[in-house]
């Protein structure tokens, strides 16, 4: 299989020397946000991504000077049942498996936005940089829903448990620079400075051999336990899903479509 520059629908692949792709979602009117169709894509391209050989490392970002990833759809959430709750966790969890576990390195390149399931996609990566003007978030509960693209179980691996509990609860933001003080992010750059400098490290990479890269890639993330990965997402997934038959899911929503603030019953 050969690795060519390319452009679907929502997204953009780049071919750099040596055995760069650089891999860019691009859904301008949501701000980059995740639905069912960009998900296909995304998975679509990540299977072809890891079996092209001539690719040795891949850098995920957004396209646009405002997001990485908005988080996943909310309008196209908004209306689903229980069932299909689970399917888009489901489907969420593909591809971020595909960044995960991929036999080569993946790095997010996150330029601006990363709420929700943008958060949640370069959590599955390898590591992360960030530009200075990203942000960073899992707001889910201020919507009725939990994280369900992997952030219960990827967020701490980054920051803890603690401060994964604490974002995870607040939904607060966190910007570039304390996104590096805890962790999330390896470095911080200068917006214009994102990718060149990405670029740069991602060819160090590329030059030593792959066969190493990919035997450290899959030790590492063996003896963080990611044996029991499809254990605990198909927990995430149905407890995603649970949450579509409540009346905050609905309100929580609603209330973004509605560009309102929502109103949440107690526990049930
Ligand atoms: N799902 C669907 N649409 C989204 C979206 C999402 N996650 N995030 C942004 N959009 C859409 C907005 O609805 C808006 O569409 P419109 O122009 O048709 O009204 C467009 O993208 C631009 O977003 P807007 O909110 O106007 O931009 P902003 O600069 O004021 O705010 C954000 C940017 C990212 C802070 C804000 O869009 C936001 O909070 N998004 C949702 C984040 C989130 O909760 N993600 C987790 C989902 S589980």
């Amino acid at each position: 299989m050969t690795a060519d520059s390319s452009t679907t629908r929502h997204l953009i692949q780049e071919m750099l020397d040596p055995g760069i792709c650089v891999l860019k979602i691009s859904r301008p009117e949501a701000l980059n946000a995740l639905n069912t169709d960009v998900l296909i894509e995304l998975k679509d391209a990540l299977l072809k991504i890891a079996n092209t050989p001539e690719i040795r490392v891949l850098i995920f970002t957004g396209n646009g000077e405002k997001a990485f990833i908005a988080g996943a759809d909310i309008t196209e959430m908004k209306g689903k049942t229980v069932e299909e709750g689970v399917q888009f966790a489901q489907l969420g969890h593909e591809v971020t498996k595909l960044l995960e576990l991929m036999p080569k390195p993946t790095i997010a390149a996150v330029n601006g936005y990363a709420l929700g399931g943008g958060t949640e996609l370069a959590l599955a990566c390898d590591f992360i940089y960030a530009s200075d003007k990203a942000v960073f978030g899992q707001p889910e509960v201020g919507l009725g829903v939990i994280p369900g693209f992997g952030g219960t179980l990827r967020l701490s691996k980054f920051v803890g448990l603690p401060r994964a509990k604490e974002l995870i609860f607040t939904g607060r933001r966190v910007k570039a620079e304390e996104a590096f003080q805890i962790g999330l992010v390896c470095q911080v750059f200068e917006s214009n400075q994102l990718m060149p400098r990405v670029i740069e490290i991602a060819q160090t990479i590329s030059k030593h051999s792959a066969t190493a890269v990919a035997k450290a890639k899959h030790l590492l993330n063996e003896f963080a336990e990611t044996s029991g990965l499809n254990v605990k997402l198909d927990a995430e997934a149905h407890a995603f899903g649970r949450l579509f038959e409540t009346h905050d899911q609905r309100e929580g929503m609603s209330a973004f479509v509605e560009k309102r603030k929502p109103v949440f019953h107690g526990l049930s």
